[in-house]
């Protein structure tokens, strides 16, 4: 059995963070989405894995390597304009061959893995196994209605869902997808629907089984859906302190500091992680944030965020929360005249001010 991720794809949702980056790469409480994605692949015992990508493709190359730091082995697939799950399926057709494969939306999180998930359609043998979870706005997804345990119908994004289980981000499918994908017809918004290539196959009498998964899980498409998985993640963190705190700093609850940050008369409120080489000094980092590396925070307070690698934050008199903020961001106060708000965000970014 292979795996395949998808790691292309446009990510409109969640510009400008995607002009410039790969939204499989955000990290949820210090590691990229992608990482927890090939784990998971990796735990469930499959190691030949394909990664589909597009134009973010240096960097999620750059990252990933050739998979040995993971103990998989990766091959990389070009896909050279994003046309939809299922045409991403179609243009790995040489690397997969005949064989099942597991396919993963590199963008979504599954907390306790796929493991039970391919166990089980490596002994039923379906054609086909998807995972389906109840979700409050199935508007949004792929939705899936059933006949008592039968499935009858899978709809894109439906104005008016049938039902509340949307289809997750993981599926299993043996050689019989490649008749499907190549069969059906781009969509209204011109993609090859994964849900359409399924529909085929049900509609082919194809046995298509489907789970649904009472764990957590998420599509991190959107800025809420990426601070609630790290909230997730971060709820499950342990207390690790390998930078150096002062005396007048306190430590509460399961905070993770890593190597060469120093934090000096501050409060650190978990779960929360921060990087390696931070500095962070007269500052409350509350629960639910993440620092990646190199970050500095001066007499500012922040909760509930994501802050990429070598941002600074200085001297901001207002908390900051729910935010995601990129790599090498100022956010600080300015002293200059005419006193002022000036900002320098790139396109399609969002700023919230008192
Ligand atoms: P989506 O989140 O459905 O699509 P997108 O990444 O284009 O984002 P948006 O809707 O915000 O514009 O994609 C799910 C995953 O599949 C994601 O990791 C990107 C990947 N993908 C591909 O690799 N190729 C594709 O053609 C598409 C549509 C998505």
């Amino acid at each position: 059995m292979k795996a395949l991720i998808l790691s292309g794809g446009k990510g409109t949702r969640l510009r400008p963070i995607t002009h410039t980056s790969a939204k499989q790469l955000v990290p949820i409480a210090n590691k990229p989405i992608l990482f927890y994605g090939i784990e998971a692949i990796r735990d469930a015992g499959v190691t030949d894995v394909g990664i589909v990508v597009g134009d973010t493709e240096p960097e999620i190359r750059a990252a990933v390597g050739d998979g040995s730091a993971f103990g998989v082995k990766v091959t990389y697939i070009r896909q050279q304009a994003p046309l939809g799950l299922a045409h991403a399926v179609k243009v790995s057709h040489d690397f997969l061959k005949d064989d099942s494969f597991v396919m993963y939306l590199g963008d979504n999180l599954i907390l306790d893995g796929i493991t039970p998930l391919v166990e089980e359609f490596r002994r039923d043998h379906p054609n086909s196994q998807i995972l389906l979870a109840k979700v409050p706005h199935p508007e949004e997804f792929g939705v899936a209605e059933l006949d008592g345990n039968r499935i009858v119908r899978l709809v894109e994004k439906p104005k008016q869902p049938r039902s509340d289980l949307a289809l997750v981000g993981v599926y299993m499918f043996d050689a019989t997808i490649f008749e499907a994908v190549d069969a059906i017809k781009p969509s209204f918004r011109n993609e090859l629907e994964i849900t359409d290539a399924i529909q085929y196959l049900i509609d082919q009498g194809r046995v298509v089984h489907h789970h649904v998964i009472g764990g957590w899980w998420k599509d991190t498409g959107k800025l809420e859906d990426i601070l609630e998985a790290n909230r997730m993640v971060l709820s499950r963190a342990k207390r690790a302190i390998h930078g150096t705190a002062d005396a007048d700093t306190r430590i509460e609850g399961d905070v993770v500091v890593g190597k060469g940050s120093v934090v000096t008369n501050s409060l650190l409120r978990g779960p929360l992680c921060v990087g390696e080489r931070c500095r962070i000094e007269n500052a409350y980092i509350g629960p639910f944030t993440s620092i990646y590396d190199d970050v500095k925070i001066r007499n500012s307070e922040i909760e509930h965020s994501i802050v990429l690698e070598r941002c600074t934050i200085e001297d901001i008199p207002v908390r900051i929360e729910a935010s995601l903020i990129g790599k090498e961001v100022r956010i600080q106060r300015s002293r200059r005249k005419p006193s002022a708000y000036r900002f320098m965000v790139g396109d399609a970014s969002s700023v919230d001010v008192l």
